[in-house]
């Protein structure tokens, strides 16, 4: 499949999705958008995929926003359809069923850091740069952002960030739980690399149910997502992968998954 703004590469069960618009620091525009939704959809229904990494081109910038360009005319009705459009595209990698890795390799604004934000896992390069500007632009976060960031760093500091639209830097970042980890550049995507093969290593069917209850914590209670748990725990013990997860760890051996 050939893309006009991305670069896919699929390799050892990864699928590397670079976003390649490195002159307009990768910012989102409607093609890129549609890309994004196309490709994963691909690798959502690759069985040859178990986890996706997800980049930026160039040394600057992971993504430095929605493309500001295509906000010029948006009225009521087509803001928000605007708005529901990012929001689908970034649901579908929230819920995509596979990890996926944000390896954020510089400027996360705006719909950039929206983006990161609904992967699964973000390791950020020392000078990668997270913010929230859309209310200079006289707007606010659109793809969700309003609701993501405050789930994974606390009301208030979402708060701040998106009422001032000030930038932190990839260290702020890490203290705030934004990101798991803080790599120099030339590291970042080995070190995306290691932790998607860490996780390839265990058994699929656990690594993809236990995502998916992880997940629940954005839309149920405790005691549904206690119920889900449970149910979703119940579905790992009746796979094979169980039956030989626990044989294997018995004889002192290392497991070998099929992932049913
Ligand atoms: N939309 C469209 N184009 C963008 C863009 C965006 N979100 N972010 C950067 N670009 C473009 C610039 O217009 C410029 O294009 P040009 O060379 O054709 O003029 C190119 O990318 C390089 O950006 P530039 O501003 O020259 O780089 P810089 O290093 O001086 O500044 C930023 C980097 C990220 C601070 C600055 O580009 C910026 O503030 N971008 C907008 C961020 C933003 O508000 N995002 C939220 C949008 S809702």
């Amino acid at each position: 499949m050939k893309y006009e703004t991305l670069l896919v590469e699929k390799r050892d069960r990864i699928a590397f999705i670079t976003i390649n618009r490195p002159d307009k620091l990768n910012a989102l525009n409607a093609r890129t958008k549609s890309e994004l939704r196309e490709v994963f959809e691909n690798v959502r229904d690759d069985s040859e995929i178990d986890v996706v990494i997800l980049t930026g081109s160039g040394p600057k910038a992971f993504v430095a926003g929605t493309d500001i360009q295509e906000l010029t005319g948006l009225e009521e009705q087509s803001g928000k359809e605007f708005s529901e459009r990012g929001q689908a595209v970034l649901n579908l990698i929230e819920n995509l069923g596979k990890p996926v890795i944000a390896a954020v390799n510089g400027y996360a604004l705006g719909g950039g850091m929206e983006l990161a934000l609904a992967c699964h896992i973000r390791i950020a390069s020392e000078n990668a740069k997270f913010g929230q500007p859309e209310v200079a632009l006289g707007i606010i976060p659109g793809y969700g952002g309003t609701q993501r960031l405050g789930r994974l760093v606390g009301k208030g500091k979402a708060m701040e960030m998106i009422l001032t639209g000030d930038q932190i830097d990839a260290q702020e970042a890490l203290r705030m739980g934004l990101v798991n980890a803080v790599v120099p550049l030339a590291d970042l995507l080995n070190t995306a690399d290691s932790m998607a093969r860490k996780i390839i290593a265990k058994g699929q069917v656990a690594v993809r149910l236990a995502l998916r209850s992880v997940n629940a914590i954005d839309e149920s209670s405790f005691g549904a997502g206690q119920i889900l748990e449970s149910e979703l725990f119940g579905r790992c013990c009746s796979s094979e992968d169980f039956k030989e997860g626990i044989i294997a760890f018995l004889e002192k051996r290392k497991a070998i998954f099929k992932n049913k």
